[in-house]
């Protein structure tokens, strides 16, 4: 911390956030309604033009809010204009097969968040009638919808006053209250969530949730990168008046993601792929995929593996190991190629077209180049020394 006391800091902290005492209670409410005033003519001149805020409905809101999950806006805009144009209506989701609304999800990564969103709209479709309920507990309750989702929809579609914190809105928090609460606590989230619900604008729920997240996204940014000389809080910011700007948010340190090693086998006949369904549970759980083993196995550990399952190898070449990264694990993968004569009955043969088409394959498992454009380019583009 580069100024102001430990014990200053907490004074400040204390005055922002007490609820219980009545003069700490007002200056809090003080101080967070400058940030609203300051804020909201900020978002009506430097708001994006996102597609999701042109012709909003609860649904779309829903939608959007589940992608950004995870997920760069950037990267977010294009499946969100093709889900919304394919499924425009939770009874349109509620109906899609599997098939088809993985692959509308394909490339998005976590899964779970498109199965709980069909779960949601089956329920939204049973018990409201196809329309999302304008109740915050009603929200909360639905599949895939946690309190961050809830409020965003509650304040962004409904207009309800009920705040929306996520990462990027503690962090504009903890900077503007100079507040070294460590914002992993979920104490911490509920004390900044009760602190804001105190002063929604009646008539501007959703602008001011999307205004605090338009500002962490673009100016009060992560990493020691904040632009403060273009942010709208400035003059009231405390961090930015202490110099601890860039000390701020305090996160809790993470454990190390777990490390596992696996075999992936990408084997193809020249014309189809084999596919396998992963187990439901665990991760990429009913996903299209693959077959993969545990560790990083030999060339002729694999090749001993695909004679047991029956396979007539012709050519097996080892390809580029890679790292996928999840949240909490990261994968370490073996990877081979094998052009086998036929493909057993166990796997699934799914063609180009299928794969173009149809079926979704997670980004933790790339493709290999040779069979990227089409299955039947990989016989060509194999190396003729492997041959077997
Ligand atoms: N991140 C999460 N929700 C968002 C929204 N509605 N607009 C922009 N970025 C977001």
């Amino acid at each position: 911390m580069s100024s102001g006391s430990e014990s200053n800091r907490k004074g400040v902290r204390d005055a922002l956030f007490q609820t219980e005492n009545k003069r700490g209670q007002e200056v809090a409410s003080e101080h967070l309604r400058a940030l609203v005033s300051l804020l909201l003519p900020w978002f009506d001149r430097h708001k994006r033009d996102l597609p999701w805020r042109r012709d909003k409905t609860p649904y779309t809101t829903w939608i959007s809010e589940i992608m950004l999950q995870q997920t760069r806006v950037e990267a977010v805009k294009g499946y969100y204009l093709r889900f919304v144009r394919a499924l425009p209506t939770a009874a349109d989701l509620a109906a899609c097969p599997e098939d088809r609304l993985m692959k509308l999800w394909e490339g998005l990564g976590y899964y779970s968040r498109v199965r709980n969103l069909q779960k949601a709209a089956r329920i939204v479709v049973e018990r409201y009638g196809g329309q999302l309920p304008a109740d915050y507990a009603a929200l909360r309750a639905l599949p895939g919808i946690g309190d961050y989702t809830a409020g965003a929809i509650a304040s962004i579609a409904f207009g309800l006053p009920v705040p929306a914190v996520d990462g990027n809105v503690l962090r504009v928090i903890a900077r503007y209250a100079d507040d070294d609460g460590n914002i992993d606590d979920p104490a911490v989230r509920k004390r900044v969530a009760a602190s804001l619900r105190a002063v929604y604008p009646a008539e501007r729920c959703g602008d001011l949730t999307e205004s605090l997240m338009e500002l962490g996204a673009t100016v009060c940014l992560p990493n020691g990168a904040p632009l403060c000389a273009d942010c709208p809080l400035r003059s009231r910011c405390l961090a930015f008046r202490n110099g601890t700007v860039s000390d701020l948010p305090v996160r809790k340190e993470k454990p190390p993601r777990r490390i596992e090693r696996h075999t992936v086998l990408w084997i193809t006949d020249g014309q189809g792929v084999a596919l396998i369904r992963r187990a439901a549970r665990g991760v990429l759980g009913g996903q299209w995929a693959p077959p993969t083993t545990e560790g990083a196995l030999s060339e002729a550990e694999v090749r001993k593996l695909l004679c047991e399952a029956d396979c007539r190898i012709l050519t097996l070449t080892p390809q580029p190991n890679y790292i996928h990264v999840f949240t909490h694990i990261e994968w370490h993968n073996t990877v081979y190629l094998a052009v086998v004569q036929a493909i057993p009955s166990q796997w699934r043969r799914v063609t180009a077209d299928e794969l173009q088409r149809e079926v979704a394959l997670p980004a933790a498992f790339p493709m290999p180049h040779a069979l990227k454009n089409g299955a039947s380019g990989a016989l060509d583009a194999l190396p003729k020394s492997k041959n077997v």
